[in-house]
């Protein structure tokens, strides 16, 4: 997770994730916790994460509680300065990594390989190792230098999937504009979820929603 706005998006991906069962490696960078003081009031904790991950997890993207009664024994945080930790290195098993929201900052270090922190060393890592890497970037308007460097992600074999809710999924609640973003972010990683209404051929489809 780094430092863009939509930390909603981050806590619908975790949740999807350990639904799925799926082990999460959580690594939250400096500026994500800013932004997630800001959007939420939470402050992350390095002490005392899995407390303040529980109470994220437990809140809709409108701030209002959200049942969240996962297991997180299956979540290992690891401080986005510890460069020696575990998903630093490409012999730690992992099947590949999300990254959500992405602030340009981050997109363009991934893209340059600066490795700054350890979200930025373990992206690297993940492209040199090719597993899959998709980038959830979150920014309006992008930079001609933005749209060169997601290029050069796309060609390093990532997915550039932009935080960009759609509507024929018949939303009626920002958690639901919030939840079609993160559920093409588990499609992309091939994580089963019912986070979102799939398109079935239908024009007008979700506008039927709700009536019953
Ligand atoms: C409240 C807040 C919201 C931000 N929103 C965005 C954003 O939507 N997109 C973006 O690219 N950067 C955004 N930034 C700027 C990034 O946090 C900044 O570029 C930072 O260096 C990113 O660092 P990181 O990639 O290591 O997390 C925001 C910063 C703050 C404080």
């Amino acid at each position: 997770m780094s430092g863009a706005s939509g930390t909603p998006y981050a806590a619908a991906v975790v949740r999807g994730l350990l639904e799925a069962g799926e082990a999460v490696d959580l690594v939250v960078s400096r500026a994500a916790r800013l932004t997630l003081l800001d959007e939420t009031g939470i402050g992350f904790r390095d002490a005392h994460w899995r407390d303040d991950l529980r109470e994220w997890l437990s809140r809709g993207a409108d701030g209002k509680p959200f049942p969240f009664e996962g297991d997180l024994s299956d979540v290992r945080h690891w401080a986005a300065g510890d460069l020696a930790a575990g998903p630093s290195s490409g012999s730690y098993p992992v099947k590949g990594m999300l990254i959500v929201p992405a602030s340009t900052a981050c997109v363009a270090g991934v893209a340059l390989g600066l490795s700054k922190d350890l979200l930025q060393r373990t992206a690297s890592v993940t492209l040199k190792e090719r597993r899959p890497l998709i980038v959830a970037v979150r920014e309006t308007p992008l930079s001609g230098q933005t749209l060169r460097q997601l290029v050069a992600l796309d060609e390093a074999g990532a997915v550039v999937l932009p935080a960009s809710p759609a509507f024929y999924a018949g939303a009626t609640h920002i958690q639901d504009l919030v939840d079609f973003v993160a559920g093409r972010v588990l499609d992309a990683a091939g994580v089963p979820h019912r986070l979102y209404r799939r398109w079935k051929g239908e024009l007008g489809g979700s506008r039927t929603l709700g009536e019953g």
